[in-house]
């Protein structure tokens, strides 16, 4: 299928580095950037704000059948539910549980399974997230898989949310959570964190970003060379 072959697919677990590296390789590439963790942290703060309860459900249903999201609005506006900007906020450390939670529900899944593609549909994008290469966009072009230490992982998260001026968890509580996501990630039903078999795999512990977006871009190239 070759509208889907425009995508560049970005997947791994969290902290390993890849939002950065995602931004980075489509600004090198001069292409879109799709966060899709994004839309997960958005829509699982917005349903717990509603006070839909996080469990499939008609409640659940009748919550997706009814909010409207945009992604990429402004330069300032990453997402948007029912009009409500929502960008600040899906950073906040509590907002990752509920995105973990919600992305555990096969409806959730299912739901921004479409919106994924259809936003990514006859473009060209660096898409990230946990899925993209083994479910979203399973015949894209190129496809990566970053990982990096638990350790560099935690200390990445806890310098972000301290940039943030989120002073309120220790880097204990976020080797923590990393692990304990991470095993929910690679363990949920639905499409777990898994590395495509046609993706390449990077280590980001010991490399710097620069060295890595040569690596990327460069593999781009070869790929669409090759295609
Ligand atoms: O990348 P992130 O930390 O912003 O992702 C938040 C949560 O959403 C995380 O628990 C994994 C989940 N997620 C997912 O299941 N599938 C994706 N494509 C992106 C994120």
């Amino acid at each position: 299928n070759n509208e889907f072959a425009k995508i560049i697919a970005i997947d791994g677990p969290s902290g390993s580095g890849k939002s950065t590296v995602a931004k980075e390789l489509a600004r090198a590439l001069g292409v879109l950037y799709i966060d899709t963790g994004a839309m997960f942290r958005a829509l699982g703060f917005y349903a717990d704000q509603q006070q839909i309860e996080l469990v499939e459900g008609v409640d659940l249903t009748n919550f997706l059948n009814s909010i409207k999201m945009d992604y990429g609005v402004s330069s300032t506006c990453l997402i948007r539910i029912n009009g409500v900007d929502l960008t600040e906020k899906i950073r906040e450390h509590h907002v990752s549980k509920l995105a973990s939670i919600i992305s555990q529900l096969p409806s959730v899944r299912k739901y921004l399974l479409d919106f994924q593609r259809s936003l990514a549909m006859n473009k060209v994008c660096v898409m990230e997230g946990r899925d993209i290469g083994t479910v979203v966009f399973p015949n894209s072009f190129c496809k990566f898989f970053i990982t990096a230490s638990v350790d560099i992982r935690a200390e990445r998260r806890l310098k972000q949310l301290q940039q943030s001026g989120d002073n309120s968890v220790t880097l204990e509580q976020i080797k923590d959570d990393v692990r304990k996501r991470d095993e929910t990630d690679m363990n949920r039903v639905v499409a777990p964190l898994k590395k495509a078999d046609d993706a390449m795999l990077l280590d980001t512990t010991e490399l710097d970003i620069n060295n890595i977006i040569n690596i990327l871009s460069n593999e781009v190239k070869f790929r669409a060379a090759h295609l």
